[in-house]
């Protein structure tokens, strides 16, 4: 692969963004489609544990290095009764769930999840209903939750065979709250009051919780930082992290400007800082409010209309396949942007979730019955998550351009580094953007770094090329032998449109 194209990054241990939180590598996981039954839960499949609980899902997760898992929505928990899910599964109702048109047997609730969720060595993130519901509900789980013992509800989850609180940190006042889609969809003044409302009243039960203020489910809503302004000056003092959704796709046949998401991203991401900031210095706060990106991904959205949802209002399919996006090596590079980018704000964006984790919009797919398979986007993700190190640091980077019609002239490479300060071990993550291979080099001089102990990507010579079920292994990580580390200097060819993870010992 001769390289016309060169690229230069320069690392200096002394230029950081700011340290790791591994809660970065979050993913999501919705009462939708199958994600949770016959995905994550099918009783009777040959893999499944005595919860009925795939084994073989659970083995995928931890491969992919997931460190949270947001639950149970989404659009799901705006009308979602946590009750529903709790108890002796013979007593649990079956109800209509408003937000995707689907049966919902409460067959998982939030016990089985959370030990679910112990399985994949996850940390749980919990979001409250504020669509449907209120104060109280959100005050209710969370003494269900995570009260010791000797109240009501801490008994009846004791009772429900549950003796240890989940001691849930993380929780999400509502979801989309700007969005009409969303049931109890509202303004921001009403949102920003009720959610202040519902944080000041947890923190009653617990001062320590890490609540997550709604922000825009995506940077082209018309309310965009109105929203974001309003809802924080009612809630700054009582939160520690606003929200941004993002989903992005390839529009119109245009693959420069989808390539170039990343750009996007980095936008939206300073975008909601400096208005979280300005609201900051309005109020005289010390706190920096942090950012929880809790959904992003590629999502064909456009491909998903209302109607392919059932709306007869007797017919509510049990875990219909929604969302199924299939993802192709394009949008394995995506991903691997959108990660670069998020660990380029690594000092702003201290959480955030891959939307979501199983079959829907997902890196893991499963067959009922049949077996489990890693789709494109899960390799960026692993390796990200598996070779990060504790600090993010502030590259320089020097790369060719080009021009896309969403966002302009962008580089054609972009890049992030980790390091860690007492091993000296360093990893380099690569995004090329576009068709003809770019070389690059990084200077390590003022890192220790002596040997590279991995150099691997995703790239294809059809580009479109993607895991299916009869395929699983169409796609899968390649090594990337031009990688050469000497004196202080490290070359890569990255062939046109790859990810590329690099790996470096001292
Ligand atoms: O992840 C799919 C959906 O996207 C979520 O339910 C919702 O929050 C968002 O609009």
């Amino acid at each position: 692969m001769a390289a016309r194209s060169e690229a230069r990054v320069h690392l200096d241990p002394q230029r950081r963004v700011g340290s790791l939180d591994r809660r970065l590598f979050g993913s999501f996981v919705e009462h939708l489609g199958r994600a949770v039954y016959n995905g994550i839960y099918e009783p009777g499949h040959p893999a499944a544990d005595e919860d009925g609980f795939r084994t073989d899902v659970l083995d995928l997760v931890r491969e992919l290095g997931v460190s949270t898992v947001r639950y149970p929505g989404g659009n799901f928990v705006s009308s979602y009764r946590w009750e529903d899910g709790v108890g002796p599964r013979e007593d649990r109702p079956n109800r209509i769930d408003l937000a995707w048109h689907t049966l919902e047997t409460n067959d998982v609730g939030l016990d089985e999840f959370a030990r679910w969720s112990d399985r994949a060595g996850t940390e749980l993130m919990l979001a409250v209903n504020l669509g449907t519901r209120g104060i109280e509900a959100a005050v209710d789980l969370l003494e269900y939750a995570n009260v010791r013992s000797g109240t009501a509800l801490s008994d009846a989850r004791i009772a429900n065979g549950t003796p240890a609180p989940h001691d849930v940190r993380m929780w999400c006042l509502g979801n989309e709250m700007d969005g009409p889609w969303q049931v109890g969809y509202t303004d921001a003044d009403s949102y920003g009051r009720l959610a202040a409302q519902t944080a000041r009243a947890m923190r009653r039960v617990d001062e320590t919780l890490e609540l997550v203020l709604c922000g825009s489910s995506k940077p082209d809503m018309p309310t965009f930082g109105a929203w974001e302004r309003t809802a924080l000056r009612h809630a700054y003092d009582v939160v520690d992290y606003i929200s941004c959704h993002a989903y992005y796709e390839e529009l119109d046949g245009d693959r420069a400007s989808f390539l170039a998401s990343g750009v996007s991203m980095d936008r939206f991401i300073e975008a909601v800082a400096a208005t979280a900031d300005q609201v900051r210095a309005e109020l005289k706060h010390e706190k920096v409010m942090q950012i929880s990106f809790d959904e992003w991904n590629v999502w064909y959205n456009r491909r998903f209309h209302r109607e392919d949802k059932i709306t007869d209002p007797h017919t509510w399919p049990y875990a219909p396949r929604l969302l199924e996006d299939q993802y192709s090596v394009v949008d394995a590079v995506v991903v691997g942007g959108l990660l670069i980018s998020l660990l380029n704000h690594a000092d702003r964006v201290r959480a955030a979730s891959l939307a979501q984790l199983v079959n829907v919009i997902a890196p893991i797919m499963t067959e009922p019955g049949g077996p489990a398979w890693r789709q494109t986007i899960f390799y960026p993700f692993a390796d990200a998550s598996r070779l990060s190190q504790s600090e993010v640091l502030d590259l320089a980077l020097a790369a060719p351009t080009y021009t896309t019609e969403r966002y302009g002239e962008v580089p054609a490479v972009d890049a992030a580094a980790t390091w860690d300060a007492a091993t000296g071990r360093t990893s380099v993550f690569l995004v090329n953007r576009i068709e003809e291979p770019v070389t690059v080099s990084v200077d390590v001089r003022a890192l220790t770094v002596t040997a590279i102990a991995e150099a691997r990507g995703i790239w294809h010579d059809d580009p479109d090329a993607g895991n299916t079920l009869d395929a699983p292994d169409a796609v899968t990580p390649r090594a990337n032998e031009s990688a050469v580390l000497e004196d202080g200097l490290l070359t890569v060819t990255l062939p046109g449109i790859s990810w590329t993870a690099l790996d470096l010992t001292a």
